[in-house]
């Protein structure tokens, strides 16, 4: 693997059944860097459990994710695919980088605020408030230079940057500044009921949302009935948030820019152009669905992939963190 090459790392947690929102905001972008990028793309399972998970549906979704991972493309020859919680470096670092962040910070995350509102009656978490410094450390023990995600994850990226940066400055040069690199079609996939939000996994309303498994039946009703307006005209425009993000998805298959699409379908309504976003998401979608079941019948050779993912993992995330925890003063355990 090139010695040279810059490093990407990303994740996507194992908690949900995978969304299309997931598929063009991140494996799909994934896909097209895996040549040019010594890239480790984790099943991140310690994250999962910052909210409460079936132990059987955790393990049925991880097997799964690595998967859709292997289906979608992204080679496991040329990249390094693991599982988070078999490299205990992760957690490692995680609580030496605990201990440089602030409260305050932390919970000044959106997403912590937003999760916290939906926890308010059962309790919210620690995990929850303590997530982001997780991935921080998921990101600055591989010494990444990009993060490739959707736009929802950016104030993670600046939280990484901050936090990597007071260590370098209180404890010397360290960590490597990562930046985060997010698609431009697919970085925020919306909700196909309410198109002002984003497409999440954890919505209550299924019809909101297209599973990269969703089957093809399932797709063309979700699109059929996905929000729209009653102006009647596909165009790319913010006062039509449901064909705007109707076309981006389009766009996401098939690689049309969205003023092509606006030519194809001048004068034609929302009926044809709906049925169109639902087929071009099925070609896309339907031989992915094929690999994932038939790769989901050799689990051996699934949990193979990952424990050499994660021995190769653990080789580079163990040596940043004896460098952190020489750093901080710790005694270095005999070799
Ligand atoms: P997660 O599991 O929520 O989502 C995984 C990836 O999918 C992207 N995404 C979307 N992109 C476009 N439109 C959407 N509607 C949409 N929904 C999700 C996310 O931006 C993300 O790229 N904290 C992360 C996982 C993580 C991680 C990391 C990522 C943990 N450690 C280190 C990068 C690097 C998360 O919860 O993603």
């Amino acid at each position: 693997m090139g010695e040279n090459k810059k490093v990407i790392f990303s994740g996507i947690q194992p908690s949900g059944e995978l969304t299309i929102g997931n598929y063009f905001g991140a494996i799909k972008n994934w896909v097209k860097l895996q040549d040019e990028y010594d890239c480790y793309y984790c099943i991140v399972d310690l994250h999962a459990i910052t909210v409460k998970q079936e132990p059987k549906d955790l393990r049925r979704r991880t097997l799964q994710l690595i998967a859709t991972y292997i289906a979608s493309g992204i080679d496991p020859e040329k990249n390094t695919i693991f599982i988070q919680s078999h490299v205990p470096a992760h957690v490692q670092a995680q609580w030496i980088l605990n201990c440089t962040s602030y409260v305050g910070e932390l919970s000044r995350m959106t997403q912590f605020k937003d999760k916290s509102k939906k926890y308010e009656d059962t309790g919210i978490g620690a995990g929850l408030l303590n997530y982001p410094v997780l991935m921080a450390a998921d990101i600055l023990i591989y010494q990444a230079d990009l993060v490739p995600v959707g736009k929802d994850q950016t104030q993670h990226i600046e939280l990484t940057r901050d936090l990597a940066q007071r260590f370098n400055s209180t404890y010397s040069e360290t960590f490597k500044i990562p930046e985060g690199y997010i698609p431009t079609g697919g970085a925020k996939i919306m909700s196909l009921q309410e198109p002002i939000k984003k497409m999440s996994k954890s919505s209550d309303n299924p019809n909101s949302f297209i599973l990269i498994m969703d089957p093809p039946e399932v797709i063309k009703r979700k699109v059929a009935r996905a929000v729209t307006d009653n102006i009647g005209v596909v165009k790319y425009t913010d006062d039509q948030p449901g064909v705007k993000n109707l076309m981006n998805i389009m766009s996401c298959c098939t690689g049309m820019s969205t003023a092509d699409i606006e030519k194809k379908y001048e004068g034609q309504g929302y009926a044809k152009f709906k049925e169109d976003v639902a087929e071009a998401l099925i070609q896309e979608l339907e031989p992915i669905q094929n690999k994932v079941n038939e790769l989901l019948k050799d689990k051996s050779y699934l949990q193979d992939i990952c424990k050499k993912g994660a021995q190769k993992a653990s080789y580079v995330a163990n040596k940043t963190v004896s460098k952190m925890m020489r750093k901080v003063g710790f005694i270095l355990p005999e070799k």
